[in-house]
């Protein structure tokens, strides 16, 4: 266990955040659940751009898929932090609004069941969360054991930080994905599982592959997790010009998508001894239940499916 995570621990004042930690912040051990619960508290404005704004967007999203009544998804906290943010969330909305918020609980729900499963596989274990956002899996997943790396560039992890409370189990990191200060706080004891959604699509492959080596590199018979885009979403989207039906919000472009040659090229970097695909989740309905994951399992048809598949790379062990 490294210095800054037993000091995450050892730390017992309620709002500790001890200033020797540097941009590591170990927070207090009051439950985020604490924070998030006062109706009360005034509204949180968030002015974010660029990548970093892409997060309110997978947010509301979840948020919208948690509050249907026929989507078995549950996430209260992420409706909670819509309710709480003061930011235009309805800029966001369009005709399509439900259908994605759909596939946004599909994708979230097929990492969350890898994550349970690592857990189950390695109690005690460490889940690094790349370019975390507000996400709030933790309290999906959190068996009473999970120790949890926040990664994040500075104001997505300041806005973490005002919305989402820590608990002992919880350390943030504010630097790139792409910046090896993390990888020291992460710590393999009880095994590592790195994850990173929604985020892998935005930065250049020849970074993605940099990541994956260096990770593979720093973490021998570990695992990383990570969801994509199809390349015919990518090139469809580029085609219209962004999502083209937003009423106010254009997210930036995906850079690149995910299709046969770049599985090879993903699958042969040192130190990967495998890269295979993670079963999604059956949705719900005829569409989400049923026809979709019956369609994806025939390998040519589905990569023309507007689905975010989700890959798991293993990482060789140091012989
Ligand atoms: C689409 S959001 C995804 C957020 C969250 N994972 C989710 O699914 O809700 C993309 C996230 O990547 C973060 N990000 C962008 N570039 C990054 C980088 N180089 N390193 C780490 N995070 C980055 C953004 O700040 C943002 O939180």
């Amino acid at each position: 266990m490294s210095a800054r995570w037993r000091k995450a621990h050892d730390s017992t004042g309620a709002g500790c955040r001890p200033d020797d930690l540097g941009s590591v912040t170990a927070m207090s051990e009051r439950s985020g659940d604490d924070a998030c619960a006062d109706p009360s508290a005034p509204k949180v404005p968030l002015t974010l751009t660029g990548v970093p704004e892409t997060l309110l967007w997978n947010l509301y999203h979840r948020s919208i898929a948690a509050a249907d009544p026929d989507n078995p998804f549950e996430d209260p906290k992420a409706i909670e932090l819509v309710a709480r943010i003061d930011y235009p969330f309805e800029e966001f909305v369009t005709e399509h609004t439900d259908y994605l918020a759909r596939w946004h609980a599909l994708r979230v729900q097929t990492l969350d069941a890898e994550i349970r499963r690592f857990l189950t596989a390695n109690p005690g274990g460490t889940v690094v969360a790349l370019g975390e956002g507000l996400e709030t899996q933790f309290w999906r997943v959190d068996d009473g054991q999970v120790r949890w790396l926040s990664v994040d560039v500075p104001e997505a992890i300041d806005a973490r930080a005002k919305l989402l409370p820590e608990g002992p189990r919880q350390v943030s990191v504010d630097c790139s994905a792409m910046h090896e200060r993390w990888m020291d706080e992460a710590d393999t004891d009880h095994g590592l599982l790195i994850t990173a959604q929604g985020l892998l699509m935005y930065l250049p492959l020849t970074e993605v592959e940099a990541l994956v080596s260096r990770c593979a590199r720093r973490f021998p018979g570990e695992s990383f997790v990570f969801d994509s885009v199809p390349a015919r979403m990518v090139h469809s989207r580029e085609r219209l010009g962004g999502t083209g039906k937003g009423a106010g919000y254009q997210p930036p472009p995906w850079v690149w998508g995910m299709q046969a040659s770049v599985r090879r090229r993903l699958s042969v970097l040192p130190g990967v001894s495998e890269l295979r695909e993670v079963p999604q989740v059956k949705g719900h309905g005829l569409v989400f239940g049923m026809l979709l994951p019956t369609l994806r399992r025939v390998p040519w048809l589905a990569e023309l499916m507007p689905t975010f598949p989700v890959l798991r790379t293993q990482f060789a062990s140091r012989t």
